[in-house]
């Protein structure tokens, strides 16, 4: 084996940042010569984007590590940071969020309205014996309440721990077990695709394995019948009748400031711990910087679930320390049918899009006509994050939702980073479409070989981190010894993300997916990444998932399971004709080494909950071992219809 991942795809399209976005733009190139020149006060600057009570004494303490402590000795309160210093300034009048209930109804929020309600929030946490560093956890659907809830813990110096809402009692009370949290809040239940779904039920089963749990505190959503306990409050009988006054007290740069498990799937959830000064920074620099957030002007919606950390930083920190102004949805794309993300477009005159490439992907199967029926004008930014994003998918999402000439910026970064670390800046890179580019200002990111090494520019290889920053992960909560193997063990000195990259011939980044998905193909280490985009960019191809099947000739091959875009014929003949042209055109694409042995037509494939492809159960189907655990997929249905597409699918071998 000559290299440490190969390095096939060639992409040559290039787009410049539009004049007028370039010419306003709130960072410009000056930016990298600037962190480059003092790393340590280029973030010093960007800390002071915040109000600080208390000045840090030094900015970096990296005396310790992997153990980092950024600002050190400086105060602050994140809720003033979000709320309070915009009102202050005389903006509580401006419009927070804009709220759209799956089922139509809304409710819009002044930054003063956030900052009554937060403060009600604080005082009934505190009157429930919440004190500053307890552990809150929040199960709640996409309403207002769930960022509320996030800036009263924060507000009052309690952890918190989200848990997306679509995940099981069990998933949540290990949540609350490994936390030892305090309180739950949660609602009686959310909407999600036309119908109420239950949330309460679902903590009321959780918390009976529990004992830390002393209350449980419910917002009325849906009005459904739900069951009542002692320890159970409703939020509109304590929360809404507590005082509007609440003064936010100042705690240490590096307080805790929330614990959020990664979706593992297979090994225990790791608590993901951040903390206050840093994170605060760094998510609220990033948002400014690769969104080019103009609070007086943009109107700007992330389309992630709370529940995620692009929730976390995204939709809670990032836009409301900046004083944006932003579009909140609780529901799923195709409710009440696949246009109503562009409706919502239309109708709030979003300017700033961020999402996800299985979200544009699925978008690109249900085709051109959703997009075209709305007005997308207003948009000037698009950002995606979560997978690599194809090639192909990139330009659609240009073409069909940015009109030809908004920016998209890919944007790499973890659960672990805490905020955005490798993207484009919209109005300096010229982008390439499926790169993400350049580590931002003051992140120091790079790509090496099995000893570590730097790879030279057109090699392929691991990505890792090789300087500390502000918003990353201080520790898994309650296990350091798991944290130093995790991320810092397999090469020293340096943070090791468990992703694949490569650095093109100008030294541009391309994400190659986990490391673990990449296959060993007659001695080539091949990326599933670089196999699914040259799927998709066949004009028939809307998805593909590809795994490394054991095969007793050349280790492993590669076999493909690929969504064909709505209007594309499959039916018979047709199906076997559009699989041998996808595997010569993967071939001619890639070269023959990348050449899927078997290439399956699908009508779905098996996500996780946060869309990211479950290649480990397209890995037993590809291997025909019985399947394992599907109860975290998105719809269990799929894998019987993979399964039946394999039956019935033929290796021409
Ligand atoms: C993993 C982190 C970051 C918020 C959402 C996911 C993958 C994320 C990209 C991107 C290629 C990406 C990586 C990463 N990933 N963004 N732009 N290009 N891959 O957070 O659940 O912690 O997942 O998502 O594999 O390690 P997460």
């Amino acid at each position: 084996m000559s290299e440490t991942l190969a390095n096939l795809l060639q992409e040559n399209r290039r787009f410049e940042p539009p004049a007028a976005l370039a010419d306003a733009a709130n960072v410009k190139a000056d930016a990298y010569e600037e962190a480059d020149a003092d790393r340590l006060a280029f973030w010093a600057k960007q800390a002071h984007r915040l109000d600080w009570a208390k000045e840090w004494d030094q900015v970096l303490d990296w005396s310790n590590p992997p153990f980092a402590k950024w600002f050190v000795g400086g105060e602050l309160n994140v809720a003033y940071n979000c709320l309070d210093r915009h009102v202050a300034a005389g903006r509580g009048d401006k419009v927070a969020i804009h709220w759209e209930g799956e089922p139509g109804d809304t409710r819009t929020l002044t930054y003063a309205d956030l900052h009554a309600l937060t403060c009600q929030a604080a005082n009934a946490l505190a009157d429930l014996g919440v004190r500053a560093g307890d552990r809150v956890a929040i199960y709640l659907p996409m309403i207002p309440e769930a960022a509320v809830a996030m800036l009263a813990c924060a507000r009052i110096g309690a952890t918190h721990s989200v848990v997306f809402g679509g995940f099981s009692a069990d998933a949540l009370s290990g949540r609350i077990q490994d936390a030892s949290a305090k309180v739950v809040i949660t609602a009686d239940g959310g909407y999600r695709r036309g119908k109420p779904s239950g949330l309460k039920t679902i903590v009321d089963e959780a918390v009976a394995q529990c004992p830390t749990i002393e209350h449980v505190l419910v917002v009325r959503r849906t009005g459904q019948e739900v069951a009542w306990s002692e320890r159970d409050l409703w939020w509109h009988e304590t929360v809404e009748t507590a005082s509007t006054e609440h003064e936010a007290q100042p705690f240490d740069a590096e307080h805790p400031l929330f614990i959020l498990y990664t979706s593992g799937t297979t090994a225990k959830p790791k608590g993901i711990l951040h903390t206050t000064g840093g994170y605060l920074t760094q998510a609220s620099y990033t948002q400014h910087a690769v969104f080019d957030l103009k609070p007086e002007t943009d109107v700007y919606w992330c389309t992630a679930d709370i529940g995620w950390v692009t929730g976390h930083s995204y939709i809670v920190y990032g836009p409301l320390s900046n004083g944006a102004t932003q579009v909140m949805y609780e529901g799923t794309p195709d409710t009440p049918h696949k246009g109503r993300f562009w409706d919502i477009v239309d109708k709030y005159g979003v300017t700033i899009l961020y999402t996800a490439p299985t979200l544009i992907r699925t978008m690109m199967k249900w085709g051109d006509e959703f997009p075209a029926a709305a007005n997308l004008s207003s948009l000037r930014v698009l950002g995606s994050v979560g997978e690599p994003i194809n090639p192909e998918a990139w330009m659609w999402y240009r073409k069909n939702i940015g009109h030809d000439n908004t920016p998209v910026v890919d944007t790499w970064w973890q659960t672990e980073t805490g905020a955005i670390m490798i993207s484009p800046l919209p109005g300096v890179t010229g982008t390439k479409p499926g790169s993400a580019m350049r580590p931002l200002p003051g992140i120091s990111a790079d790509v090496v070989d099995d000893e570590g090494k730097s790879v030279p520019n057109g090699g392929g290889g691991f990505l890792v981190l090789r300087e500390p920053w502000p918003s990353m992960l201080r520790t898994i909560w309650g296990d350091d010894q798991r944290f130093i193997d995790t991320y810092w063990s397999r090469f020293p000195g340096m943070y090791f993300a468990g992703d694949g990259a490569k650095k093109d011939d100008d030294g541009d980044l391309w994400l190659l997916g986990r490391v673990d998905d990449v296959m060993l193909v007659s001695g080539h280490n091949i990326s599933t990444t670089e196999v699914e985009s040259a799927l998709v960019s066949h004009p028939s191809v809307a998805e593909a998932a590809v795994v490394g099947a054991t095969d007793p000739t050349t280790g492993q091959a590669i076999v493909a399971f690929t969504i064909p875009r709505g209007s594309v014929d499959t039916a018979g003949d047709a199906g076997e004709a559009l699989i041998k042209e996808l595997r010569d055109h993967v071939a001619k694409t890639l070269g023959p080494i990348a050449k899927p042995r078997q290439i399956m037509l699908v009508a779905e494939l098996p996500k996780t909950r946060s869309g990211k492809i479950m290649r480990r159960l397209l890995r037993d189907v590809a291997e025909h071992r019985s399947l394992g655990d599907v109860t975290t997929l998105q719809d269990s249905t799929v894998m019987d219809l993979i399964s039946d597409g394999m039956k019935s699918a033929k290796s021409d071998e």
